[in-house]
């Protein structure tokens, strides 16, 4: 009995190590979460019963007791040393090139290039394979033991997989948290009293110092295993071999390593992941370039514990900490009161920063965002930066943000209708409001060539105009008395004014500024109705008939064409000769698939979407940006929009490959 016990718990802890191994390295689980539980408890329960078959490696043993003290020092077998950094593609080209100087000219040398994760970096002990102690770098000399903790990170082996492990190795790699756990972890900690973490390179450092292990536990800690220290029993060739051993050994190794012949192809791998780094869930702070052969390294070998086959190449940070100088309000076209950040300037991924979008008073409040406090900013591909939050605890004296009660330019009360988030002015003749109408018009809708927000600023000031039709009213004349105008540029203004009454009916409708019709919007309902007479009759039911028109944005279009001033605006348009009929271009199609209305995800192999969606609209099909239940199918590519594909599946909406789609085309 005791010894069918012994196998069973022997056979379970091997089970369990792959289950783990498979979940967290491959990604690639090998069994249910229930069937895991399953086995993890019958181990607990054998264990329970005998004591004596407890080992060390254990998957029950992940988490210890309380430690009392502080965290002991350790000495590494071998130092960990740190990386001289790189920020331009010249000095990577110059540091092959000291390189091959070094290792004299003619021979080849081959680079491993992997992502520099922005965690903590660790330095594992495993002797006979087993996982005997953990300590943070520290100095580089002596680290922290922190080894209770890292035994309740999942991705972390307590015994290495295969037979035969080496008699000593000391695994080096990064713990990280994910952005995903990031962002968790905070809104947990936020309906507490702690501190939030203000970044997750931070976080995951405070998850490592716990003294209780069962904290550790509950974030989501995980690891990236770049090398090796001291070992013994186990050699190797060169960087990119002993990744490939890692891995085979349980261990999590980054999938983005790669091994490049030419300094070339490093520079151009450098290049395209600072856009590429968005992708990841986790923080990348540059890229590491390594020298691939272990004998070259030695060759090589360091100066001031650098070494001189590796660079880090780094990026500027995509975050910083700034002072939040104020709330300030504009109010957009539409009425919207939109918040926005003054901030003290800070450079951000190379950009000076000194303002940054905000949403709206209550997503503002629940980041906790405050004036005075120090901020996180952070800037995503090309996107305007944004607020992440406070750095820290907030300043004395601040206090949470409130909308102002009038609108900061005309003084009429603010409305907040009911359902939505966004605070309003309602007063339709609020100057904020006509000067962002015109402002849309010549620098979107219309696009007048010749006349930007400047001038209409001046125009406005002047009083000359106020609204779209005095635009169009405006005369050379009137222009004349302006410094800065001769008599070409008044003409040439004048002329590209009028020339913009020629834009399409969809364009109009967009600058009228109705609520919630934008561009695409805008398209649609232009080619629905083919008409303005036709428009403004229809009924909340009619316009609901087109996709992507629920009955809140149908509502405000009905509404909008109720008022007598905005038929009236119509009317004065129509009059000083724009255009309210949809050309040719924009006329419904009548075809085999009229009626019907598609949506497209991920990428085409043989055409581009917007092909794709030509061809569909030729036969009569709409083609909407969105899934929704009147949506008749859902075409997939690769790499699809998760969001979409979940929604049509709820919706019961169907899902066509590209090659259904080519049938659908050619019947
Ligand atoms: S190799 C001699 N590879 O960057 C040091 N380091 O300054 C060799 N890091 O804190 C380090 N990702 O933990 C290496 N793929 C990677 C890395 C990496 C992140 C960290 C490392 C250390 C710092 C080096």
């Amino acid at each position: 009995m005791g010894s069918s016990s012994a196998a069973r718990a022997a056979e379970l802890r091997e089970i369990l190590a792959r289950a783990l191994v498979a979940y967290h390295v491959e990604d690639d689980p090998i069994m249910p979460d229930a069937e895991y539980d399953g086995l993890y408890d019958e181990l607990v329960e054998l264990e329970r019963r005998h004591p004596e078959l407890v080992t060390p490696d254990s998957p029950t043993r992940r988490v210890g007791a309380p430690l009392s003290d502080r965290f002991q020092k350790v000495r590494h077998l071998s130092p960990m040393g740190s990386l001289e950094k790189v920020t331009t593609e010249e000095s990577i080209v110059k540091w092959a090139e000291d390189v091959r100087k070094r290792l004299g000219s003619d021979e080849p040398v081959a680079y491993v290039v992997e992502p520099k994760i922005d965690g903590l970096a660790v330095n594992l002990t495993y002797e006979d394979g087993v996982f005997v102690r953990g300590a943070t770098r520290g100095d580089g000399i002596q680290g922290e033991d922190v080894t209770p903790n890292l035994r309740t990170i999942g991705a972390i082996p307590l015994r290495m997989l295969g037979d035969d492990p080496p008699a000593v190795a000391e695994v080096r790699g990064e713990v990280y948290l994910p952005l995903s756990g990031f962002r968790e972890l905070n809104e947990r900690l936020a309906g507490t009293t702690q501190k939030l973490a203000p970044n997750p390179r931070n976080a995951a450092a405070g998850s490592l110092r716990q003294k209780n292990s069962a904290i550790t536990a509950e974030r989501p800690l995980s690891t990236w295993i770049y090398g090796t220290g001291h070992t013994e029993g186990v050699v190797f060739g060169g960087q990119f071999e002993m990744l490939q051993w890692l891995r085979e050994r349980g261990f999590r190794t980054n999938p983005y390593a790669e091994r490049l012949e030419t300094i070339e192809e490093v520079a151009i791998a450098c290049r395209e992941w600072e856009t590429r780094r968005i992708e990841l869930d986790y923080e990348i702070d540059g890229i590491v370039i390594k020298v691939d052969s272990l004998d070259q390294q030695r060759r090589l070998g360091a100066l001031h514990s650098c070494p001189r086959w590796a660079r880090a190449f780094k990026w500027a940070p995509m975050t910083a900490q700034t002072r939040l100088l104020e709330i300030l309000i504009r109010v957009g076209r539409t009425g919207a009161l939109n918040p926005w950040a003054l901030l003290e300037p800070v450079e951000v991924g190379g950009v000076t920063v000194s303002r940054a979008t905000l949403h709206n008073e209550e997503d503002i409040n629940r980041k906790e965002i405050r004036e005075g406090d120090l901020v996180i900013v952070q800037r995503a591909g090309d996107v305007i930066p944004q607020v992440v939050g406070p750095a820290g605890p907030h300043q004395p004296g601040t206090k949470r943000f409130r909308m102002p009660k009038k609108c900061p330019l005309c003084g009429v009360d603010v409305v907040k209708p009911e359902g939505e988030v966004m605070h309003r002015c309602p007063n339709r003749a609020c100057p904020s409001r006509g000067l962002e109408t015109l402002n849309n018009w010549v620098m979107a809708a219309a696009d007048i060539e010749g006349v930007g927000e400047q001038s209409i600023r001046r125009f406005w000031d002047l009083g000359l105009v106020r609204s779209l039709p005095e635009l169009y009213r405006l005369t050379e004349e009137q222009l004349l008395e302006l410094e800065g105008f001769g008599e070409i540029s008044a003409g040439n203004t004048i002329r590209s004014i009028e020339a913009s009454k020629q834009v399409p009916f969809s364009r109009v409708l967009f600058g009228l500024n109705i609520p919630k019709v934008g561009w695409i919007m805008a398209q649609n309902l232009a080619r629905h109705f083919g008409t303005v007479d036709r428009l403004q009759d229809a009924t909340q039911e009619e316009i609901q008939e087109i996709d992507g028109f629920g009955p809140d944005r149908a509502e405000l279009i009905v509404e909008w064409f109720a008022d007598e001033q905005n038929r009236a605006l119509v009317q004065e348009l129509r009059e000083l000769g724009l255009r309210f009929e949809a050309g040719e271009e924009e006329r419904p199609v009548e075809g085999p698939l009229t009626g019907s209305s598609y949506a497209i995800t991920g990428t085409l192999e043989n055409s581009t979407r917007d092909e794709a969606r030509a061809a569909l609209e030729a036969l009569g099909a709409k083609v909407s940006d969105s899934v929704s239940g009147k949506t008749t199918g859902l075409i997939v590519g690769e790499e699809p929009g998760q969001s979409k594909v979940t929604k049509a599946q709820r919706a019961g909406v169907p899902t066509l490959s590209e090659a259904d789609l080519d049938a659908l085309l050619r019947s």
